[in-house]
């Protein structure tokens, strides 16, 4: 038996999608993202949590979800909470593309403000919008208010 300890990697995908570099702590938040609850598992999904970057003392996240590829919505989602981010698809085994997720300097339409008296939450027919103040971690500010979205994952829309 070969005793020596080597690395354990999450299990290869046939096809698929990988989130990769998710900032270390944000793969439930990435999980509540892609919408996969108790109800709707129907493919394997491997999540690691604070496993190693492959540099010297930093750590990420990443997700593995079988026979799933995202819209654009849950991309730029994506980048709300872990901007370094990479999107891999799996094609019989192999990376058949790979993009970065991309944190625009305006975020509409993703995330609701935490005021309730933001005229985003009044009823009036006004798109929720950010100014990006802050990018690791991201840091939204309502272009309307000025409030400051202090939990980003728990407003997105
Ligand atoms: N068949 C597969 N099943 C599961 N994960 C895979 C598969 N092929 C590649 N990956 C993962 O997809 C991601 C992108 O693959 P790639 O080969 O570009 O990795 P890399 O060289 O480590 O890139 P990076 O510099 O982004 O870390 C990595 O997280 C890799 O582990
Ligand atoms: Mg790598
Ligand atoms: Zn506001």
């Amino acid at each position: 038996m070969n005793t020596q300890v080597k690395e354990v990697k999450l299990a290869p995908i046939r096809n698929g999608t990988v989130i990769d570099h998710i900032a270390s702590g944000q793969a439930l938040n990435v999980m509540k993202i892609l919408g996969v609850n108790e109800n709707n598992i129907d493919s394997s999904i491997s999540i690691g949590i604070h496993v190693s970057s492959g540099k010297a003392m930093e750590w990420k996240d990443v997700v593995k979800i079988e026979d799933r590829e995202l819209d654009s919505k849950t991309v730029d989602k994506i980048a709300l909470i872990a901007p370094d981010a990479t999107i891999s698809i799996i094609r019989d085994f192999y990376v058949a593309e790979k993009f970065q997720v991309k944190l625009d300097d305006r975020v509409i339409g993703l995330a609701r403000c935490s005021n309730p008296n933001c005229i985003t939450n009044r009823g009036e027919p006004v798109d929720p919008e950010f100014c990006v103040i802050g990018r690791h971690p991201p840091v939204l500010r309502c272009c309307y208010c000025d409030r400051i979205l202090t939990n980003i994952s728990d407003n997105l829309l």
